[in-house]
């Protein structure tokens, strides 16, 4: 596996092998990597001819600098892990390789990403859906990816960044994949790694009670699907929900009722302790 810290040596990578014919995956990660990230990474290798796996936590995404500082940093480990899962190279650039000059010198662009991006996430961290674009987009652009991976954990980041290509004009296919669990339910985060083990013990009950509440939502509304939900987390010490919204999967704009859409989702954001985590699940499914 190669390792490529500049700009340019992975573009020279890139255009070698893409002049040779082959197609390339991309797979967007901040690093602190697990078993849901390496399952992005074996699909890309499994589609591609070419995996090269971004490694970089962006600044501009984190609109909380304790959040940027605490982020989890194991480059070593990362890169371990990704040459037993088969990528062909990783990209880890430092932040001025990535913004040159510094961040508050780049050229101000604001993306267009859709009313995707002004709810939940959105409203609760200003700004992160801007940095996200403007990562990804940069990503895209330096790589030129046939496909690009991303974990449906992030629901609306899939979406949002959906939106930001059609407006870019960015050709590539975004692959989502679905969510990786713990034995016990958590969805796999590199921000599990800062949970104290009595707050890991907890965290499992947010899958529990989205579980719940799915066989619940049969025969009760969404106000009442959504408040057992919210109730049942509260309850518990060290949670505290930020959110909680039931939404269409295509606009991820509110429901309120089952048959407005045949494809629902809930998407949750809870504090437990200081650790935000975020989870989501399918109400209702296209098909069902
Ligand atoms: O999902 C993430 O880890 C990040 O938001 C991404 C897509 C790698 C951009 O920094």
């Amino acid at each position: 596996m190669e390792i490529l810290r500049t700009v340019n040596d992975v573009r020279e990578y890139v255009s070698g092998r893409r002049q040779q014919g082959a197609s390339v995956g991309l797979v967007p990660t901040m690093g602190a990597l697990h078993a849901g990230h390496l399952s992005l990474v074996e699909r890309a290798v499994k589609e591609n001819d070419v995996t090269v796996v971004s490694v970089f936590v962006n600044p501009t995404q984190f609109n909380n600098p304790a959040d940027l500082a605490s982020y989890p940093r194991k480059e070593e480990d990362d890169f371990k892990m990704l040459a037993s899962a088969g990528a062909s190279a990783v990209f880890a650039p430092t932040v001025e390789e990535i913004y040159p000059g510094g961040i508050e010198n780049q050229p101000h662009h604001e993306f267009d990403l859709g009313s995707a991006a002004q709810v939940m996430e959105g409203k609760f961290r200003p700004g992160h859906f801007q940095g996200v674009a403007q990562i990804v987009s940069l990503l895209f652009r330096i790589v030129n990816p046939t496909r690009a991976y991303f974990g449906e954990k992030d629901f609306q980041q899939i979406a949002v960044i959906r939106n930001m290509i059609k407006s870019e004009g960015i050709n590539v296919e975004i692959v989502a994949c679905p969510i990786k669990r713990a034995d016990d339910g958590l969805a796999l985060s590199s921000r599990n790694a800062l949970l104290t083990p009595e707050q890991r013990k907890i965290a499992p009950e947010i899958h529990a009670a989205l579980k719940y509440s799915v066989d619940y939502s049969r025969d009760h509304s969404v106000r009442a699907t959504h408040d057992t939900v919210v109730e049942r987390l509260n309850a518990v010490p060290e949670l505290e929900v930020e959110y909680f919204e039931i939404v269409d999967a295509r606009t991820l704009l509110p429901v309120d009722e089952w048959e407005e859409s045949p494809w629902i989702v809930g998407c949750i954001t809870v504090y437990c302790g200081k650790v935000r985590l975020i989870d989501n699940i399918a109400y209702r499914l296209p098909n069902e």
